[in-house]
């Protein structure tokens, strides 16, 4: 069949190094893409949001299914845009992506369902004494998050009551346009974060490589927030008797939430979990796959996701085992000078031919008419090895990060320091 992914993250770019391994993919499209996408597929010039143009080249190009990289599509209801046609589209219906669309929603499900989270309140311009007479009553950090989609940056995590009622007050004001309309104030959980994924038709679901993302630009865990600075899959802390506990009291109920709530719901959770106390919480949900998390879950995954995503519509996904590669991966991501605050772009690649032992993933890469490759973006390539456990992996990563140049390029030294 042919197929089209949307998106042009390093997400994608591994999202179509694995689809064109299967024997099911004929002719594979990428919209937008990247200069990594292009190694696997056609991309074309289309937006992912652009709803009607992706129909028409859908029917022009034959495309039996759309696999969705990121979120926003999927909150804008692409899913249910393409319901009523013969076209499958790997991921939730917009009542099911609300799980990352909106925290209230999140919250309120994961309250009804009695998973593990965070105690929070929302609040509104309505009650926003109310909502600083709540900032009052926690023990600080108090965690501000905006309930709508703000690119990564809708949390706030603040030591001071002061500052957190005049963020909320700025948040509810605008800060983060009709995103911050809603803000959920919650209880601040202290432990150590990892990450599940899980491929679900509603009913069944498959449980992928464990991971662990490293968020902040800064060694230490320090600095501002990332899309994501480098990944590690599996995670040491998270053994048998941890993952019993994920599964019985957040990935179970889950998709049951899902079933008794009716929502149609054929793609990828993504639980963002923290461990306090040998128990784990649910910081939160998405509806896609992570980046750089897919950078390494890909990679382990030895069962063909074509036939695994053919089963989602099928609805036969229990009838498949996952087969997982017992070695470890990891990744580093290189990035632009200066991101996650203002970056160059446009600055020329050199090095990528050298490495050895490494899958290269590229993030925000472009290619130009002479054929060479520049950053386009603020994570710029992953830089994915295999090892028998994270360290060696890392080893690898870190060997072949040294060889691929470009002006400003940054990355972390420390990526799995906390394992
Ligand atoms: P989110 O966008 O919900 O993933 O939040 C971004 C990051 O903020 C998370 O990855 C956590 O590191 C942190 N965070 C969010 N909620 C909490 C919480 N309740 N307690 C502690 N840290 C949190
Ligand atoms: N790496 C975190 C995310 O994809 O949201």
């Amino acid at each position: 069949m042919n197929i089209l992914l949307l998106g042009s993250g390093g997400r994608e770019h591994a999202f179509a190094w694995k689809i064109t391994q299967s024997p099911l993919c004929q002719q594979l499209y990428i919209a937008p893409g990247n200069a990594g996408t292009r190694q696997h597929g056609n991309n074309v010039a289309l937006s992912p949001n652009d709803f009607e143009a992706i129909q028409d080249f859908c029917k022009e190009k034959n495309i039996a299914m759309i696999v969705v990289g990121p979120e926003e599509p999927l909150v804008r209801g692409i899913y249910d845009f393409f319901e009523d046609s013969t076209i499958q589209v790997v991921g939730p219906s917009q009542m099911g992506a609300q799980l990352e669309g909106s925290k209230a929603f999140a919250k309120e499900f994961m309250a009804e369902m009695g998973i593990p989270t965070a105690a929070y309140q929302e609040f509104t311009v309505k009650n926003l004494e109310a909502g600083y007479d709540f900032i009052d009553a926690q023990k600080p950090p108090i965690v501000l998050k905006a309930d709508g989609l703000a690119a990564g940056k809708g949390v706030l995590i603040l030591e001071d009551k002061e500052q957190a009622k005049k963020e909320l007050q700025l948040m509810l004001g605008g800060k983060f346009g009709v995103a911050s309309t809603k803000v959920v104030i919650e209880e601040f959980l202290d432990g150590i974060e990892f990450s599940v994924f899980v491929l679900t038709d509603g009913k069944s679901y498959k449980t992928l490589p464990i991971a662990k993302d490293y968020k902040r630009i800064g060694e230490g865990d320090t600095g501002l927030n990332t899309g994501g600075m480098g990944a590690v899959s599996p995670v040491p802390f998270v053994d048998k008797v941890l993952m019993q506990k994920v599964e019985e009291r957040v990935i179970k109920p889950t998709i049951e939430g899902l079933q008794k709530r009716n929502i149609n719901y054929k793609g990828f959770v993504f639980i963002g979990l923290i461990r306090v106390k040998g128990e784990p919480y649910v910081i939160e949900y998405n509806c896609r796959m992570g980046d750089p998390e897919t950078e390494v879950v890909l990679p382990r995954l030895q069962s063909d996701l074509v036939e695994l995503f053919q089963a989602l519509e099928d609805g036969n996904l229990d009838d498949f085992t996952i087969e997982i590669d017992q070695r470890a991966a990891t990744t580093v991501m290189l990035v632009s000078g200066g991101y996650p605050q203002q970056y160059q772009k446009g600055k020329t690649m050199q090095g990528l031919d050298k490495t050895l032992h490494s899958l290269l993933f590229h993030a925000g890469t472009k290619i130009l008419e002479d054929q060479s490759i520049v950053t386009n973006g603020g994570r710029v390539l992953a830089v994915t090895s295999y090892g028998s456990n994270f360290k060696d992996a890392l080893k690898t990563s870190y060997q072949n990060a040294k060889f691929i140049e470009f002006e400003g390029k940054y990355y972390r030294k420390d990526i799995g320091f906390d394992l």
